[in-house]
């Protein structure tokens, strides 16, 4: 019998901290009305000073483990989708996790595709169940990009946004979970989005942090355009891999950077943008966390319903990008409940 990959648990974090648009206003040229109309973004979240890639991994991952009822001794394999790490170089962020969250059998790594990491995360996630390596897999999306802005820059800070988002994916024998997923990558593009000094190339030195090597660069032009051009091409691709049509699909959850990508995308793919899911206006660009961010309000939402098929889509940083249809197969009665579990604790944690 072939085994399946099915997400059966779904969480996420964000920082306490909000900054809105008028908060930039005071601290750079820039006004809220340029960044909604070029954006859509009206806010975002910033992580304090207590707060980290980790911390946010964390918070997570608890609650997608919470959510599948598991215990987080079964896990197998913890990958922690990130371009803002804990730490530098190493100990990689998921091993960090396994020990905090108690995985004790867990192998654990991190994997940078950058926007497009956790798409890579999901598919690595299948395939290591279908080949009967794994059975229990986290996959967390976390990133804190306030700790990689350069504040002086606004051609980037507005754009960024802290946080995390996790799922648990497990293997079933019912065809159902993720169906299908496509990755891309094309590296001559690298230097459109890039960190260009802290690694091999350019290591830290005096020189290089005076120069501000160490904070995100853009051309964001560029950038604009390989998205429209690459994500409805790595949609249409992810939904024929997986034999299925446009009609079959209820709802499209694409990386949230900008409204007017996802807009463009959705026109050229003749989509209604009440089948796409956008929550961009509040939290910005979170990088590997944006899909399972959103996936994550969808499903809270009842946006996300039991058999229904879903396309999550990113693109970023490589650059890469990546696409792939999941069958969704939790009843609405176990996401009720797992809604209502992850609200009790926010409750608690904001009293404690
Ligand atoms: O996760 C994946 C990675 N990133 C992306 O997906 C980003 C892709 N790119 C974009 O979303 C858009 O290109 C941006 C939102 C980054 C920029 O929008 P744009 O419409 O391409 O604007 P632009 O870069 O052409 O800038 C237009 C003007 C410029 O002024 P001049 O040269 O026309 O006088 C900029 O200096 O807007 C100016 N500008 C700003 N003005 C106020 C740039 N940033 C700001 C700002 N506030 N924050």
């Amino acid at each position: 019998m072939a085994l399946h990959a099915q997400i059966t648990g779904w969480g996420k974090a964000v920082p306490q901290r909000t900054i809105t648009n008028f908060d930039l206003e005071k601290l750079m040229d820039t006004s809220d009305e340029w960044i909604r109309t070029r954006t859509g973004i009206a806010e975002r979240r910033i992580a304090g000073p207590d707060e980290s890639t980790l911390t946010l991994a964390v918070r997570a991952a608890r609650e997608a483990i919470e959510a599948a009822d598991l215990a987080p001794a079964q896990i197998d394999l913890i990958i922690v989708c990130t371009f803002s790490p804990e730490f530098g170089g190493m100990p990689s962020t998921a091993s960090l996790v396994q020990d905090v969250i108690g995985a004790t059998r867990a192998g654990a790594f991190d994997l940078n595709a950058a926007c497009s990491g956790f798409i890579y995360g999901l598919a690595m996630a299948q395939a290591t169940i279908s080949a009967a390596m794994h059975q229990n897999v986290l996959v967390i999306g976390a990133e804190t990009m306030s700790r990689w802005l350069d504040w002086t820059d606004r051609t980037t800070c507005v754009l960024f946004g802290d946080g995390a988002g996790a799922v648990l994916v497990q293997a079933t024998e019912r065809p159902a979970g993720i169906l299908s997923s496509v990755l891309g990558s094309d590296g001559s593009g690298g230097r459109l989005l890039c960190i260009p000094g802290g690694g091999s190339r350019q290591p830290a030195s005096i020189d290089s942090v005076q120069a501000a090597q160490h904070f995100i660069r853009m051309k964001g032009k560029e950038v604009y355009k390989f998205a429209v051009t690459t994500v409805p091409r790595a949609i249409r691709q992810a939904i024929g891999k997986a034999g299925l049509t446009f009609d079959d699909v209820d709802l499209v959850i694409p990386h949230q950077a900008n409204i007017r990508i996802i807009q463009s995308v959705a026109e050229s793919l003749r989509l209604p943008m009440a089948r796409v899911f956008t929550n961009v206006d509040r939290y910005g660009n979170t990088s590997a966390a944006s899909i399972p961010l959103a996936l994550c309000e969808a499903v809270e939402q009842g946006r996300v319903r039991e058999g229904d098929k879903v396309v999550l889509a990113g693109f970023g940083g490589g650059l890469s990008w990546g696409a792939a249809v999941i069958e969704w197969a939790i009843p609405v009665e176990t996401v009720a409940a797992a809604v209502a579990g992850a609200k009790r604790r926010e409750r608690a944690t904001v009293t404690a």
